[in-house]
């Protein structure tokens, strides 16, 4: 957001979540307010441990019957020499007078890799927690409650080496991966059913729909539209930049072109943004 700063963007409901220098603000794009978050209480520096790497990510979430938004700040430290992971949660209710509040997690520690979807009130991420083997954890909005789900073996090493997408898919969080996508056109899908268990299909693209992809341009999956179409979108931005969405209940592709005018972003490693939905919001942001 030029002029504003900010990476680590995530929408919820036409609201933006974004990260500047660790803080996290909020950004109605629709009344052009923006409010900053006060900064979590620091935990004193001898709980902490030595010679390790921190991260800190913030998740979005909307509980449908309180209609409250919440925020979760997930502080995570590798200690590579003894391999040890710890991780701090925090929730942060939007609300005037809002104030972080730790909270306890009984699952194993983690550090969130891929993914911040709210779907009907719960969080979901993947994350580690240890070095080949992957969960999905779910938070639900409301009652602050974590839960870890096994991802399967076969998954966790897909995780770990392949450009996966983390999705909703049919109200449900899904696994896209499109490893095999430019080469061969074959998808993987895997969804996490109701009950805990995951589905998977395979999908091959039309044979007339290949021209679409091209060999050197590497993409990503950008999230799903309110239909359930894929967005994939090349990872660099350039002048005729295009989005493919692909629709996987009728197996098939389409190019809708952009067509950048500012050269601003022209170049970087990687494009850092976010596409929006129709949802407008008119809530007034208190802190
Ligand atoms: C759009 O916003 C409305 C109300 O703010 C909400 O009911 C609806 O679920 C939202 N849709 C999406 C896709 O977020
Ligand atoms: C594929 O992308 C490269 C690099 O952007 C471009 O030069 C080439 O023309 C593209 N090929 C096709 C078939 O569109």
């Amino acid at each position: 957001m030029q002029g504003m700063g900010g990476h680590d963007m995530v929408v919820l409901r036409g609201l933006i979540l974004y990260m500047v220098c660790g803080k996290a603000c909020i950004y109605n794009p629709t009344t052009r307010q923006s409010v900053t978050l006060p900064v979590r209480p620091v935990i004193k520096f001898s709980q902490k441990v030595k010679g390790c790497d921190e991260s800190i990510i913030y998740y979005f979430g909307h509980d449908p019957v309180l209609d409250q938004y919440k925020i979760l700040c997930i502080v995570s430290t590798l200690l590579t020499s003894i391999n040890s992971l710890t991780s701090e949660h925090w929730v942060y209710v939007l609300e005037s007078g809002g104030f972080w509040k730790r909270i306890g997690f009984d699952c194993q520690p983690h550090i969130p890799t891929i993914g911040r979807l709210c779907i009907s009130g719960v969080i979901y991420y993947l994350a580690y927690v240890s070095l080949s083997c992957y969960v999905l954890v779910s938070f639900d909005v409301r009652s602050e409650q974590f839960n870890m789900i096994q991802v399967p073996k076969e998954l966790s090493g897909l995780i770990r080496d392949n450009p996966i997408g983390f999705i909703e898919y049919g109200g449900k969080p899904a696994i896209f991966d499109q490893t095999y996508l430019i080469q061969m056109g074959k998808v993987d899908l895997w969804v996490l059913e109701d009950g805990g268990a995951w589905s998977t299909k395979s999908l091959v693209l039309q044979p007339c729909q290949m021209h679409l992809l091209n060999e050197s341009i590497k993409l990503l999956v950008r999230g799903t539209t309110q239909t359930d179409e894929v967005i994939l979108a090349p990872c660099k931005l350039f002048s005729n930049y295009y989005l493919l969405y692909y629709d996987l209940r009728k197996n098939d592709l389409r190019k809708f072109n952009v067509g950048l005018t500012s050269d601003h972003w022209f170049g970087k490693p990687y494009a850092d943004y976010i596409l929006f939905d129709k949802n407008e919001s008119i809530l007034h942001l208190e802190t």
